[in-house]
């Protein structure tokens, strides 16, 4: 089914939004994307195709992204849609239209639809693969303080129900090279070590880890690795293969905005045979990845809805969007990098981070922090607490205006200056 015939069918009889945020983008066709994230008054535009809640600035848009009206109010037909055919739907069109928004995403991640499935989550798509392997006991597997805490658990359960062993390292806050960062995975890999796990964006700190540098050293090594994208894909610009990872999990609800609960596991066609399903399925062959894709009856109008998130972003298109978050974040920290008090716990280097900076204030708990920005100067923040990293995670959207951050700086260096 092409995209016209996906699109007409998924919207039934109740008639869909169909996004005009490309005709916004065409006017701009030619200016390259560095410049066009400096340009307030075009971004505007885009802000004002989200409804924002006035009471507070909202600078904690990591947990999730809102979606534009647009692509709500397209998964709210969706739901209606499905809900009015019900099974007719369930048992005639579920299916291929699944089929289609798998083969869109694959083309967005640059993979072959054969490894690639929609999930709920980062969270069900890695543990998918840590609770596939068949551990033995002694068995390794390599991993950071900072990785995110369901990951690190769902290793925690392997330990104790089958003996493996969990390494883990601490990355530094603000590397000078690559190699710093490839050293110490190195480090941590033994003769027994099964599985590497590396974020691809740090989601405490916003920092950019070389995967592809890792996974080479890592693969010299013999050890597959697995890449935590729940920050990077639809963030940062760049196809799955380019990082010769064998398998990827990200989150869709977070940088792709669409709405809660969707998500993509990648695995290499070479890896899928070994990986046990967490559901029983027989329908599928030990190497195919629908296999791992079992979840029973779940909320199908997430699917249809995914379609309208890609729109969205492949109209603004991905190194424009890249431009302007990664400038929302330089705007702010280079005002407040190196003032007394202040601790960013995000690399200085540009290139080692895009939207998500995390700064801390020394003597202020992280909590703390948060709570006097959100009482005495209506910024809504998360404050954080975890391994080497203490302090609030700034994250802006594409509606995040440069005055919103100019005002979270002021509202910091007077809370540093008290
Ligand atoms: C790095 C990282 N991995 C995994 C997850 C889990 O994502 P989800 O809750 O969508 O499964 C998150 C959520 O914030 C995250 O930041």
């Amino acid at each position: 089914m092409n995209k016209r015939d996906f699109l007409r069918a998924a919207a039934g009889s109740v008639g869909l939004a169909v996004t005009d945020v490309a005709a916004l983008f065409a006017e701009v066709r030619g200016v390259p994307s560095g410049d066009l994230a400096r340009d307030e008054a075009f971004w505007a535009r885009i802000r004002a195709k989200f409804k924002l809640k006035p009471d507070y600035i909202n600078l904690e848009n990591g947990y999730y992204s809102m979606q534009p009206q647009e692509v709500l109010e397209a998964f709210i037909a969706h739901v209606r849609e499905v809900n009015t055919e019900a099974s007719f739907y369930m048992r005639t069109r579920q299916h291929p239209n699944k089929a289609a928004v798998r083969d869109r995403l694959a083309g967005l991640a640059g993979c072959s639809p054969e490894e690639l499935i929609i999930t709920r989550n980062t969270t069900e798509s890695l543990d998918t693969v840590i609770a596939g392997f068949d551990w033995k006991p002694g068995d390794e597997a390599v991993m950071a303080e900072q990785d995110y805490g369901a990951m690190l658990e769902q290793f925690d359960l392997q330990a104790r129900r089958y003996g493996m062993v969990n390494r883990r390292v601490s990355l530094p806050l603000d590397p000078k090279t690559d190699e710093e960062i490839v050293d110490l995975y190195a480090g941590a890999i033994t003769p027994k070590t099964r599985l590497l796990m590396v974020g691809h964006m740090v989601n405490i700190t916003g920092h950019i880890l070389p995967v592809r540098k890792i996974a080479d050293m890592a693969h010299a090594r013999g050890v597959p690795v697995m890449v935590d994208g729940a920050h990077a894909f639809a963030h940062l610009d760049f196809r799955i293969p380019d990082l010769d990872c064998d398998f990827y999990g990200a989150s869709l609800h977070k940088w792709l905005g669409a709405n809660l609960g969707a998500g993509i596991l990648y695995v290499r066609k070479d890896r899928i045979e070994k990986l046990w399903p967490i559901y029983g399925d027989k329908a599928f062959a030990d190497t195919d990845i629908r296999k791992l894709n079992h979840t029973g009856t779940h909320p199908v109008h997430t699917d249809l809805a995914i379609m309208n998130a890609i729109d969205f972003h492949e109209s603004i298109g991905i190194a424009r969007k890249e431009a302007r978050l990664r400038h929302l974040q330089n705007h702010w920290t280079k005002q407040v990098r190196g003032l007394p008090r202040i601790v960013l716990n995000t690399p200085k280097d540009p290139r080692r981070s895009c939207a998500i900076a995390n700064v801390g204030v020394s003597g202020i708990p992280p909590r703390d922090l948060a709570k006097t920005l959100l009482d005495q100067h209506r910024i809504w923040t998360v404050g954080i607490a975890t391994a080497n990293v203490h302090g609030v995670r700034i994250t802006p959207h594409l509606y995040t205006t440069t005055a919103e951050l100019d005002a979270f700086v002021r509202a910091l260096k007077e809370i540093a200056a008290a």
